[in-house]
């Protein structure tokens, strides 16, 4: 089977995406404090891209002869994300240490990505898992300076 790997990783993708939403979602709602009004809205681009992502990953796969998971079930079978049940009195710095958890996660997933569909030579996948890289990559720049931090590429 052509891109056998490839797809393997497309497909984790599509389940991890999906769980990281559900992460952010619950930031996004639970959150308090002085900087509600700015970061809570930002969270809401932040899921767009999101979900702007797993649809190309979801749709390469079909484009390709795979099957992406389609509901909640498969996610949760297929999910290393972990998730746990909202809680009130987090600080807004925990909150975004949690999101970037799950950004320094995809973003590992998709450089497996990137070398799979090289090597499987399927470059179609592999020019969407790169831009996907980079903006994962850039997002974690930008949350790692909300909290005071440089991106640490290392971690
Ligand atoms: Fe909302």
């Amino acid at each position: 089977m052509k891109y056998a790997k490839t797809k393997e990783i497309l497909n984790q993708a599509v389940a991890d995406i999906t769980q990281l939403i559900m992460v952010v979602r619950q930031q996004h709602w639970y959150m308090r404090g002085a900087e509600f009004l700015k970061l809570h809205p930002y969270l809401d681009e932040v899921m767009d891209e999101l979900d702007e992502q797993r649809d190309l990953v979801a749709e390469r796969l079909i484009t390709i002869d795979g099957s992406p998971y389609s509901s909640l079930q498969e996610v949760l079978e297929h999910t290393k994300i972990e998730a746990h049940p909202g809680e009130w009195g987090v600080s807004t710095r925990e909150r975004f240490a949690t999101i970037i958890a799950g950004y320094r996660y995809l973003e590992h997933l998709y450089e497996e990505g990137i070398k799979a569909s090289d090597e499987e030579g399927d470059y179609g996948s592999n020019d969407i898992l790169t831009s996907c890289h980079t903006a994962i990559d850039k997002r974690i720049w930008m949350m790692q300076a909300q909290i005071g931090e440089a991106p640490k590429i290392d971690e």
